[in-house]
């Protein structure tokens, strides 16, 4: 197995790291497994300039091509992308949050089908749910599968022998769970929301037939219930047809609020 850890700390040796370490040696108990961890402090990842050329021209185009193309290939590259995040000022951090603004685009153009997305998160202790619900948010967008979802309290893990093992007996049992599960299964409610939510502007930029209705176009996406071919129940189709018809009201960009 292949992984890549894409961590979003300024601290090498953090609590997310130990965390990666325990999870890493987790599916090492079942097959050899590779983690790359990739540190994203390492990687001169300009902010986002709102040059739009991600969704005009192309990701191509991007002036930070040359990081974002080598973390691209990195998420490309592997069975497995963790990404892992503490929380700050209760989300996540700048350094995280500045990768996802960097690759927008994949929400408008998502790819990651059939991989599989571990999400991870380290607090002091508060934070931990909105963060992690932010991170499975992005990943659901760009087309993962989450195969799960790890949120620890960081003093714990250093301070308390009996949290670290429990800690760790969890992972374990996640990891069990996760080669147990390897095929796909049905897409849930969450992805065929977003699907449809994302079906919806694709379906609205029609007439201009940019870069994003092509990509839906070519991959017959712009009529289809899904994006890949996995079987969906019947209540779920109820729910996603449902979704479909009121979305594209919703959609009318008209949203305002003041209180
Ligand atoms: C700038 C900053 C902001 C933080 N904000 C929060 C917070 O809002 N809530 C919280 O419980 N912990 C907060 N923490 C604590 C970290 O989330 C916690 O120590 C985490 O385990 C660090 O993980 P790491 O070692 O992988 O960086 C903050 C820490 C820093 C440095």
């Amino acid at each position: 197995m292949k992984i890549t850890a894409i961590i979003g700390s300024p601290r090498k040796s953090g609590d997310c790291f130990k965390t990666i370490e325990m999870i890493e040696k987790s599916f090492n108990r079942i097959s050899e497994t590779q983690v790359e961890y990739v540190f994203l402090k390492d990687f001169d990842l300009g902010f986002c300039k709102s040059c739009l050329f991600c969704y005009t021209k192309g990701e191509q185009f991007c002036p930070h091509i040359q990081v974002t193309g080598l973390l691209l290939e990195k998420m490309m590259e592997c069975d497995i992308v963790i990404f892992a995040c503490p929380v700050y000022e209760q989300h996540v951090t700048a350094l995280m949050k500045n990768f996802y603004d960097n690759f927008s685009f994949l929400f408008h153009r998502p790819r990651f089908f059939g991989k599989k997305a571990i999400l991870l998160s380290s607090t002091g202790g508060s934070g931990l749910k909105g963060t992690l619900n932010y991170m499975k948010m992005t990943a659901i967008g760009w087309g993962f599968d989450i195969a799960g979802i790890v949120g620890v309290c960081g003093s714990s893990l250093s301070s308390n022998e009996k949290y670290k093992t429990d800690v760790q007996i969890r992972i374990d049992k996640l990891v069990d769970k996760i080669y147990k599960n390897r095929k796909a299964g049905q897409p849930s409610l969450y992805q065929l929301a977003m699907f449809r939510a994302m079906q919806c502007k694709a379906l609205k930029s029609a007439q201009k037939k940019n870069i994003e209705y092509n990509y839906w176009l070519e991959r017959g996406w712009l009529e289809k219930n899904y994006y890949t071919s996995q079987k969906i129940g019947i209540a779920k189709k109820i729910y996603s047809d449902f979704l479909k018809h009121i979305m594209r009201k919703m959609m009318n960009g008209k949203n305002i609020i003041i209180n």
